[in-house]
């Protein structure tokens, strides 16, 4: 599609990537097959801080990989078939999951397929890949991110600041719609989205943009709810036949990003992200997204929430006690199995 030096230029006007110094960085896609996946794997074909992406799937990631590889970027692209987990995840660094089933009504009704599935892909990632970067996209992401990191534990690998949970299609839709109302550019209404990744759980600290802090009344309960359940819409318009794949593609291929540029020692590099979080611990909440600073060791600094205006505040108190319970039964599932 477009050569390393023109995809910088290209990417760096889209703000999609950005880079650093060049550093051997080895990435797998776990579900590469799929709605998500295969774009998804485009995105990081085309990033030039993947410099070898391995892409898996049990159903089609050969084909994706022929496909694939011929873009003409530097990284080289292999592709493995069902039984080739364990070669996939080979000297990986970063493994990124889109793997399991997309939702039909809520995130929810997919945990007992995508719990095993996830569980799986983690245990493998243990085995093979002990010190990877986990970046988990699978739903429901609330109960996926304990299920992975339970499962590390279990084999004796778990190091929470190597573990993520894939929040970055929040703050992209919520950057998108706040922009819309502001009248600006998207760029120019970054917002923060805290808590965890499922309908109340999500919260926009819109009081903190200063695009989103003139929003009141109606307007904000309506934007409020249009980022807690943006992703119903595409639910909705796609008549039940799938979930966002390609705006979150867009967002996993983001966030993938912010991370190689954190590993790769560049300063400064934060966003929301849902990891082992000290925030809520006292109320027996273990994960939780707040803005992370990405470094050479994943998690670098997790940030405090700030100042929050009284909706803000309300809306906590929707989030937590369903995160809880989000989190436990990850926990749960694999202390069950
Ligand atoms: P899809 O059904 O199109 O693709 C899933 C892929 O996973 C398929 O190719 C399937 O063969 C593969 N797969 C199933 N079991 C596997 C295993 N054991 N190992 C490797 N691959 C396996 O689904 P789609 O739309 O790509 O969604 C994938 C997941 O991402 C869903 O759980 C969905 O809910 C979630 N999602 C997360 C979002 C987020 O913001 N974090 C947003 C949208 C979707």
């Amino acid at each position: 599609m477009f050569a390393r030096s023109a995809a910088r230029s290209l990417t760096s006007q889209s703000r999609l990537f950005s880079t650093t110094a060049a550093r051997l960085t080895k990435v797998a896609v776990l579900g590469a097959g799929g709605g998500i996946g295969q774009p998804l794997s485009l995105l990081l074909k085309s990033d030039p801080l993947v410099t070898s992406l391995s892409l898996y799937d049990i159903r089609g990631a050969p084909g994706v990989a022929a496909d694939v590889s011929h873009v003409d970027t530097g990284s080289e692209v292999n592709g493995y078939a069902a039984d080739k987990l364990d070669e996939a995840l080979e000297g990986v660094e970063v493994v990124v999951i889109p793997a399991g089933v997309p939702r039909k009504m809520t995130r929810d009704d997919l945990f007992n397929t995508n719990a095993s599935i996830v569980r799986d892909l983690a245990s493998a990632i243990g085995r093979v890949a002990p010190s990877a970067h986990v970046l988990v996209i699978s739903n429901p992401v609330n109960s996926t991110v304990p299920i992975v990191a339970s499962t590390l534990a279990k084999a004796g690998v778990y190091n929470p600041a190597r573990v993520f949970g894939v929040t970055t299609l929040d703050v992209v839709r919520a950057a998108r719609f706040t922009a819309g109302i502001a009248g600006v550019s998207p760029a120019e209404a970054p917002i923060t989205v805290v808590g965890g990744h499922s309908g109340a759980t999500i919260v926009p600290l819109l009081s903190q943009s200063t695009h989103g802090k003139g929003i009141k009344g109606e307007v904000y309960d309506k934007l409020v709810h249009r980022i807690q359940f943006g992703g119903d819409e595409v639910v909705k318009a796609k008549d039940g036949a799938g979930s966002a794949t390609l705006s979150m593609a867009y967002a996993g291929a983001k966030f993938t990003n912010a991370l190689l540029r954190g590993l790769n020692g560049e300063k400064g590099v934060v966003t929301p992200t849902f990891v082992e979080s000290p925030l809520y611990k006292d109320q027996g909440i273990d994960f939780f997204s707040s803005n992370v600073e990405l470094g050479v060791n994943g998690v670098e600094k997790i940030h405090p929430l700030g100042q929050l205006s009284a909706e803000e505040e309300k809306l906590m108190e929707a989030c937590l006690p369903e995160l809880k319970k989000n989190i436990e039964k990850g926990r749960a599932f694999v202390e069950s199995s």
